[in-house]
């Protein structure tokens, strides 16, 4: 068992979490996952690392509840059952440092996904890299993180499609007031999200970088669960990625995969919402 530090509500549907992972944050890279199992009998869930500890052994995981187990996990209180990893490949950039050192980088966050998009912002800064970054939410209310992201971003942007902070509109719409000053870019949120971005990017032939989430089980490319197409061959993204040069994923295939369950997902939310009344 894991014991669990911290498991609290950040916004309408966003928790932060904190578990004693010494062996798991101990080769931890930003960019990489772990799969995580509320109870023995739980369904397993990829979430990209948020943060990690590596003297006090600690890792930091920030979710979305969006179904059955999601929720399951919001209500793990003092320790949990299962953390693989760390699972995956590092990010491009962070891995390679000395190739990037003098490149212009920006980073586009759309929602949660600037819990993935943190450690790797910090972990350029401090290897001397800076690195701009976009950060969009629905609405002002729902930034995550804003205090620890800013304390590690040169410039940051903020979009919000309602235009209750920041520019009104989408990360795109930001992006493409700034893009001509950027060498590359790493785009992590919706799936939508990085399709649009890397449609924007294309245009102007900016390297972009993603992080895919596609449904996973194993974790350890056995069950061809997680498939997505890079460059026209099939790419395993536990295994592979999850990181992807974003010109050459096929996002119409990732985003059909996302809705395959969408309605089993619902019933066994339903199920497991009545567990909890
Ligand atoms: P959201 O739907 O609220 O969108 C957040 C922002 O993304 C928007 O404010 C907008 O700026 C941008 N966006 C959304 N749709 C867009 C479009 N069509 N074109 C351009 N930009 C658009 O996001 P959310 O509810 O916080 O969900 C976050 C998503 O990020 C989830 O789908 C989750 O699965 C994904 N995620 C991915 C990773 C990863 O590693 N790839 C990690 C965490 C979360
Ligand atoms: Fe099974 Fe990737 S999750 S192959």
């Amino acid at each position: 068992m894991y014991k669990v530090l911290k498991n609290e509500k950040l916004n309408e549907n966003s928790f932060e979490m904190v578990v004693e992972a010494p062996l798991v944050v101990k080769k931890a890279m930003p960019g990489q996952f772990v799969i995580v199992m509320a109870k023995p009998d739980s369904e397993r869930i990829p979430l990209t690392i948020y943060d990690y500890d590596k003297e006090k052994g600690l890792l930091h995981l920030i979710y979305q509840v969006v179904g059955a187990s999601t929720l399951e996990l919001s209500k793990v209180k003092k320790e949990m059952f299962g953390v693989v990893g760390p699972l995956g490949n590092p990010n491009e950039i962070c891995e390679n440092i000395d190739k990037f050192k003098s490149k212009k980088v920006v980073y586009v966050a759309g929602g949660v996904g600037v819990a993935p998009v943190y450690p790797q912002v910090k972990y350029l800064k401090e290897h001397g890299i800076k690195v701009d970054v976009i950060y969009g939410a629905r609405s002002k209310d729902l930034f995550l993180i804003q205090d620890k992201i800013e304390t590690v971003a040169n410039n940051i942007y903020y979009a919000t499609d309602d235009g209750s902070f920041g520019t009104k509109g989408f990360v795109t719409t930001v992006l493409e007031e700034h893009i001509k000053d950027y060498d590359i870019c790493v785009a992590i949120g919706p799936v939508i999200m990085m399709k649009n971005v890397c449609d924007l990017t294309q245009k102007y032939n900016l390297k972009t970088i993603v992080s895919m989430n596609p449904i996973m089980v194993d974790g350890s490319g056995m069950c061809g669960a997680c498939r997505c197409e890079v460059d026209g061959k099939t790419k395993f993204a536990c295994i592979h990625g999850p990181e992807f040069d974003g010109h050459k994923i096929n996002f119409d295939i990732a985003l059909n995969r996302m809705n395959i369950y969408k309605e089993e997902e619902q019933v066994k939310l339903k199920e497991m919402e009545a567990n909890y009344e």
